[in-house]
């Protein structure tokens, strides 16, 4: 293999063999909680079970990644931002190498008693739903390369990635039947989730106008707020309304249903300014 050839094999190289900044910027980002989860573990700052605490960093990680991955596409129609396209497979690659840690540390947190192992994912649901979440998750990452594409063929390899959104939802299903107390990030990743589909949604059967995507915005924080109030309930049984009322107070939290407003809205401003003063909309290429 040549040496151009090589290159163009790089992470932060394009197709062409060029060193892209976008690409290098992101990859370096994607590494840092790796880096800083490496860095907690060799000083010490972890707590006395520093294993398990890098199982919950590890999936906080994955769970964020695969969000952001989802992301990537609705970034680029929506807000024009074609070059988004150049870190799509990065970012949803990242993600399944989070995943596959966060699923690395726990065998080593159960000192790899495969016998244990096997039970423990087929008896504790949320195990097996994360399970389930990883298969998919992996058999998108084999597949997300032009072998994949050549392979299953372009219908086929875009039929196969639908997928992706199967798996972040039983990864948040994971999520929140495992969360004990704080339910603010499951929500947050669930409203973004959200967020994110309607923006598909509305891509597909409208013009994504300025007033169309604060609709979403506010119709998902509201739903945000009530996927919240909801879990509280069911596993607390704290008042649906007491919660509800928690998201107006911003003296102690800003809540999940304000990120994703705050999400949502900042996303219809840049749209706004893109379709006045940005670039033609996005054509269909690959990375
Ligand atoms: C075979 C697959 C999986 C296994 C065995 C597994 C195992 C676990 C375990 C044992 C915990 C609880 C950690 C603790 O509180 O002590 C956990 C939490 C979590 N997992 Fe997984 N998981 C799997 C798949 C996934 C996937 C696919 C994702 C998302 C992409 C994910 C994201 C999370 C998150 C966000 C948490 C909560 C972390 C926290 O409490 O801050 N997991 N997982």
């Amino acid at each position: 293999m040549t040496a151009s050839a090589l290159s163009a094999w790089m992470p932060w190289t394009d197709r062409a063999g060029r060193t892209s900044l976008l690409k290098l910027a992101t990859l370096l980002a994607l590494l840092a909680p790796a880096v800083w989860m490496v860095v907690e573990w060799r000083m010490g700052w972890l707590s006395p079970k520093p294993v398990t605490d890098l199982v919950r960093e590890s999936g906080d990680w994955a769970m964020r990644i695969l969000v952001l991955s989802l992301a990537v596409t609705p970034l680029r129609y929506v807000a024009r931002f074609n070059r988004a396209i150049l870190v799509r497979r990065m970012v949803g690659l990242a993600a399944l190498f989070y995943t596959l840690l966060h699923v690395a540390l726990w065998c080593v947190d159960l000192r790899f008693e495969w016998l244990r192992i096997a039970m423990e994912l087929v008896l504790r649901l949320f195990l097996t739903v994360g399970l389930v979440a990883t298969l998919l998750m992996v058999a998108l990452g084999v597949t997300s390369n032009d072998w994949g594409i050549r392979k299953l063929g372009s219908a086929g390899w875009n039929r196969l990635h639908a997928w992706v959104y199967v798996a972040t939802l039983l990864s948040l299903i994971h999520y929140f039947m495992e969360v004990r107390l704080d339910a603010s990030e499951a929500a947050l990743m669930c409203g973004l989730f959200v967020l994110l589909m309607s923006f598909r949604e509305i891509r597909k059967r409208a013009t994504p106008g300025f007033v169309n995507l604060m609709l979403a915005a506010v119709i998902c924080s509201v739903g945000t707020g009530l996927i919240e109030a909801l879990y509280y309930k069911l596993a607390t049984s704290v008042a649906v309304w007491r919660v509800l009322m928690a998201n107006f107070d911003v003296s102690y939290r800003v809540s999940p249903a304000l990120w994703v407003l705050g999400a949502g809205l900042a996303v219809a401003v840049l749209a706004n300014l893109r379709a006045r003063f940005g670039p033609k909309p996005a054509r269909m290429v690959r990375a």
